[in-house]
């Protein structure tokens, strides 16, 4: 299994299970980070917009690369209904191998556990690789690793979502499996949503999968790339990270 798999199938489902989950919780916070920035700023795994689009609106220049067609053509959709087209740029392409000269943007964002969707060392290390080939001198990398999946309960075809009304105006359920695989520090979703009633029911089913480091564990990473570190921050208000949070974020500059 990849991490960059299941995202296209996902696609049509993600801002609406999104506003029931993650919501705009952090948008506040990115949107901190980036209002001292002059010049572009680069989201990494961008999906439909969710944190590019409310920090163009508040003022910021963003590129968002992303690998899935179908999470994108969701997202360029919302740039044109929110006439950001001059402030907001998605690209596809993977995180891995960014497709920008040297030292092109003062600020790098990887929000809502984009780099758990790396599943070993070598796609992490080409990543942060590439992430510090793109910063300018003294720029700032910010991500987020979305804490509580390393804890996630294991489970199987349980019904954990439902709705009078999905994302297409009909009867909706989210049928999940959770597995762990503790020695790889890899968590698997496979999702099925069903939606519709009687005859005209229809499904869609993919998987999704995660590797979580622990914050002392991406430090690491971060600083083997040529990063240092400088906030643990565990949550949304700038407090310090301890064992107990519940938020990871870990800011890092170009030296
Ligand atoms: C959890 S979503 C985050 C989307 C958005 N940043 C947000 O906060 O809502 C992860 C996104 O990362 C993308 N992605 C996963 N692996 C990728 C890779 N190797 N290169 C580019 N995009 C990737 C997926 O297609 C998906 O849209």
């Amino acid at each position: 299994m990849k991490g960059h798999e299941g995202w296209d199938q996902y696609a049509d489902y993600y801002d609406w299970e999104n506003r029931q989950t993650v919501g705009r919780r952090d948008i506040a916070f990115w949107s901190r980070v980036a209002a001292p920035v002059r010049g572009p700023i680069l989201e990494l795994g961008c999906g439909t917009g969710r944190v590019a689009i409310p920090l163009a609106r508040d003022g910021a220049r963003v590129v968002g690369v992303d690998r899935s067609a179908s999470m994108l053509a969701c997202g360029r959709r919302r740039v044109r209904r929110a006439r950001l087209q001059s402030r907001v740029k998605l690209i596809c392409g993977d995180i891995r191998h960014l497709p920008f000269p040297d030292g092109t943007f003062r600020l790098v964002m990887a929000p809502y556990g984009i780099l758990q969707s790396l599943l070993d060392e070598r796609l992490l290390s080409a990543t942060l690789r590439d992430v510090c080939r793109v910063l300018k001198r003294g720029g700032l990398f910010g991500l987020e690793l979305v804490a509580d999946l390393p804890a996630w309960e294991e489970y199987s075809n349980r019904t954990t979502l439902r709705a009078a009304r999905g994302p297409h105006g009909t009867p909706i359920r989210l049928i999940e499996s959770v597995w762990q695989d503790r020695r790889r520090h890899i968590t698997r979703f496979e999702q099925e949503f069903v939606e519709g009633r009687g005859t005209a029911v229809t499904r869609r089913m993919f998987s999704l999968a995660f590797r979580t480091l622990s914050v002392p564990q991406m430090v690491n990473r971060l600083e083997k790339a040529g990063l240092e570190v400088s906030s643990l921050l565990g949550d949304y208000q700038g407090g310090p990270w301890d064992l107990r949070a519940d938020v990871w974020i870990i800011l890092a500059r170009k030296g």
